[in-house]
């Protein structure tokens, strides 16, 4: 075993993904997990296969792609589970199976109802079938934290005997507390010297808030993998943050912690794309990838500042890779400035998408006199790279509100046939204006969430629209940006409709492509 290299298991796409508004399309899964690898992260779960053709699909596409990083496919410990996430590895250069079980009481008794024995024969089978596939295997023992350690390495054993090659211990439900991590695995590692063959890892939930506490001290105890995802992004309060437990051990040098193969300087980019990506940023005072992370208000604070940086910062905000200056670029500036900006940025742009994102810049800056990073973030993730087809396609809103009633005439293309109009009337423009594409889309859609925040700053600002929506019984999120936040909101909630349908024709295609396979 590495004795001081950490390795930096990537679960964004998904535990993040169980993040509430947080789904992404196997195309967004796969822009994320292209960036992860220029982050550096050494294993990328990409999904859990069985639970939707789309996440088979996007196992399938990032196994594909990518050479360098480990990829990992989520399956429960029974066979089906285990044959999807096979099936979606075929083509990885490295595949990894990540297959689990809980093994705490109350989960064995509340939840699977099944006895210690059955668990661990549980256990024995799904890493010997895991085998059979690849031979890189974890085995996760889920709410191991609330799980008995004579038991616990029970089941431990019989997954290292089985061929398990990473064990994990996850603290599923964010209870435990960093000495208990490290008694854990000290305990475990006395009871079971088996656990010297195979990588230890952790993974922890931030329901206490203790998730990058909790992280470290797996490390100083002897793990040497750590599971986390981009903006804490995960179930409830979120898994480790990636970027927080990768600083805490590069910035401690001082300490003999060990190292990890993260190029920190790409952390604050690939922050920026995912908060891009699913709408959802991180608070202002989050660390190292919040907006004043790094920004200094008091005065005495300002003055050490500028006698002395290191006064009040432990990093440079350059080696996370936050830019230099905020750069304002405007009517006159040109495409090659707007490629160099992009650049700087983290974003390399293809020669396709600069010219999509160079019309949308020269739209904007008609708008603004000035346009700030954020808009050019906001331009591209909004107005290029948008890699869901248009089923429903924006032309044209009118809206007129201000009295008791806002009416709105929206006119859509379905399908590339001829504009539709429809007009509706509501108590506010934003619902009036869906209540109008309604009309023409003709579905039941729930509104379930809608947040809208100004990009930028000043009276110009862009303004950003997220919204969750629910179509026949699935959930959709759709981003969309302009200075008009009404134009914003139809944009977000035909992006969302847009989700509904590719994922309906996916599953289509995946029912017709099983039906082959079963000769009915
Ligand atoms: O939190 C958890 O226990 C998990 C497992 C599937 C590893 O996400
Ligand atoms: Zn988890």
């Amino acid at each position: 075993m590495e004795k001081d290299r950490v390795t930096i298991f990537d679960t964004t796409l998904r535990d993040g993904e169980q993040s509430p508004g947080a789904s992404m399309t196997p195309a967004e899964k796969l822009r994320i997990a292209r960036a992860l690898d220029e982050l550096g992260v050494d294993v990328i779960e990409a999904g859990f296969p069985i639970s939707s053709p789309d996440d088979l699909l996007a196992v399938r596409k990032v196994a594909r792609e990518l050479r360098r990083p480990v990829v990992a496919a989520l399956a429960r410990a029974n066979s089906k589970d285990l044959e999807k996430a096979a099936e979606s590895l075929e083509e990885a250069e490295r595949p990894r199976i990540h297959t689990f079980i809980a093994t705490s009481p109350i989960h064995l008794e509340r939840k699977l109802r099944i006895s210690e024995d059955e668990c661990v024969e549980r256990t024995r089978a799904a890493v010997e079938q895991a085998r059979r596939y690849v031979d890189d295997v974890e085995f996760s023992a889920e709410d191991a934290t609330r799980t008995p350690l004579p038991f616990l390495a029970r089941v431990v054993a019989a997954a290292i005997e089985a061929g398990a090659t990473t064990i994990n211990l996850p603290d599923t439900v964010g209870y435990a507390r960093p000495e208990d991590i490290a008694s854990m695995i000290r305990e475990l590692r006395e009871m079971l010297p088996a656990l010297d063959s195979v990588i230890v890892s952790v993974h922890c939930h931030d329901d206490l808030g203790l998730a990058t506490a909790n992280s470290l001290a797996g490390v100083d105890a002897g793990a040497r993998q750590i599971e986390c995802a981009i903006n804490g992004l995960g179930e409830r309060a979120g898994n480790a943050a990636l970027e927080e437990v990768v600083m805490a051990l590069h910035v401690r040098t001082d300490s003999s912690e060990p190292r990890t193969g993260i190029r920190t300087e790409r952390i604050y980019p690939t922050s920026r794309l995912l908060s891009g990506i699913i709408g959802i940023h991180p608070q202002p005072n989050k660390a190292i990838v919040g907006r004043n992370a790094f920004a200094h208000e008091a005065g005495i604070h300002q003055d050490g500042m500028l006698k002395e940086r290191s006064t009040y910062e432990i990093m440079d905000p350059r080696s996370v890779g936050v830019p230099r200056s905020r750069l304002v670029l405007g009517k006159h500036s040109g495409r090659h400035a707007l490629q160099s900006r992009f650049r700087e940025l983290g974003h390399e742009v293809k020669d396709e998408d600069l010219e999509r994102a160079y019309r949308l810049f020269k739209l904007l800056a008609d708008q603004k006199k000035e346009i700030l990073d954020e808009d050019l973030l906001s331009i591209l993730h909004h107005g290029t790279m948008d890699d869901v087809p248009d089923h429903y396609r924006f032309e044209e809103l009118e809206v007129s509100c201000g009295g008791r009633w806002s009416t709105a005439r929206a006119t859509i293309r379905v399908d590339g046939g001829e504009p539709r109009s429809a007009t509706a009337r509501s108590d506010g423009p934003i619902a009036a204006a869906f209540a109008a594409v309604d009309q023409l889309v003709g579905k039941e859609v729930a509104l379930e969430n809608l947040e809208i925040r100004s990009a930028t700053p000043g009276r110009d600002a862009v303004g950003e629209v997220t919204l969750q929506v629910r179509v026949a019984g699935r959930g959709f999120s759709g981003r969309g940006a302009s200075t008009d936040v009404v134009h914003a909101a139809v944009r977000a909630y035909l992006q969302a409709l847009n989700k509904s349908e590719q994922a309906v024709a996916l599953e289509a295609r995946s029912l017709a492509a099983n039906s082959d396979l079963w000769g009915v």
